[in-house]
């Protein structure tokens, strides 16, 4: 990352405090400043923290990255205070679901540069999965900067066109809850086959977890082939991966994704 930015971040709740965290470690070259009325305590001695962006003002002037990590029913608002005094050439993030880059525009002009991004909940421990997309004025300086912001917390794709982000949203900004329904699911189907409750979901948990770890631990392995590792000819996986796959399964995540989808574009309209 290029040296000394002047960061703002507004709202430093569950999402905006383990981002900071991240960029504390890996980016204290940059200056950061907090815009949160809930904070408490400042995470170093040295970070300035405001209670709004009104109070924040001369640091808003001297902004180079300001992050909106706030609700997206609070982005009204903030949105009106921070106009006043935001540079013409400061970088914009939000990281708001459902906030769409043409509403940053009609508050900050067309000429801002905005980069909206969507992360997901493992994000505040490092594991994480965010997707943004940039709107034209985001330079490629712009760009690497927040790429580097935002894969603090895990890892970091770019789409070029906003219609992607609805189905980024129903896949990874959503996904963490399907894999904890699939823990739930494991679970019941193993005391349907006659463990104990608290056994079944021992190991429906760790289970999961475990494919999860083996999967991250090899990056270069397709889902297909660690399947197939499992999967002895004629085994009782191959048996229960033949009711699993019969396309049932499937077809009820393409209905699952595509209704997140839809609610996600209905918000953001
Ligand atoms: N959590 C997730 O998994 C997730 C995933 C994807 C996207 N996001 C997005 O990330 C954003 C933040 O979510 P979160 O879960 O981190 O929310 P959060 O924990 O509620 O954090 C938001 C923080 O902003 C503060 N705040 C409220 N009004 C403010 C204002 N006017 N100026 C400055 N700060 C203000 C809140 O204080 P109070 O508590 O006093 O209101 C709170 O500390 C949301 O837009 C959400 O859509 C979250």
């Amino acid at each position: 990352m290029s040296s000394g930015d002047n960061i703002i971040l507004v709202g430093c709740g569950k999402m905006g405090s383990a981002m900071l965290e991240g960029w504390l470690k890996t980016a204290p070259q940059n200056t950061y400043t907090i815009v949160d009325p809930a904070l408490e305590k400042p995470p170093t001695d040295d970070t300035p923290v405001f209670s709004d962006l009104i109070e924040a003002a001369e640091h808003v002037r001297n902004a180079t990255i300001i992050i909106l990590a706030i609700k997206p029913q609070m982005m009204m608002s903030v949105c009106n205070n921070l106009a006043k005094h935001l540079p013409d050439a400061a970088l914009v993030i939000s990281i708001a679901a459902g906030v769409k880059i043409g509403s940053f525009e009609d508050y900050f002009g067309t000429e801002q540069p905005i980069v909206r991004a969507m992360p997901n909940t493992p994000a505040a421990i490092g594991k994480g999965m965010t997707v943004a997309v940039a709107n034209a004025k985001v330079s490629l300086e712009n760009s690497n900067k927040a790429k580097d912001l935002l894969k603090t917390t895990g890892k970091f794709e770019w789409v070029d066109e906003e219609e992607m982000m609805d189905a980024v949203t129903a896949l990874s900004g959503s996904g963490p809850a399907y894999v904890f329904h699939l823990i739930e699911m494991l679970a019941n189907a193993g005391i349907e086959n006659g463990l104990d409750k608290n056994l079944s979901m021992t190991l429906a948990r760790q289970t999961v977890i475990g494919a999860a770890a083996l999967a991250e631990a090899e990056p270069k392995t397709s889902a297909e082939t660690l399947r197939e590792n499992v999967t002895s000819p004629g085994g009782t996986t191959a048996a229960a991966l033949r009711v699993l796959m019969d396309g049932r399964a499937q077809n009820l995540f393409n209905e699952t994704l595509a209704a997140a989808k839809h609610r996600s574009e209905e918000l953001s309209e």
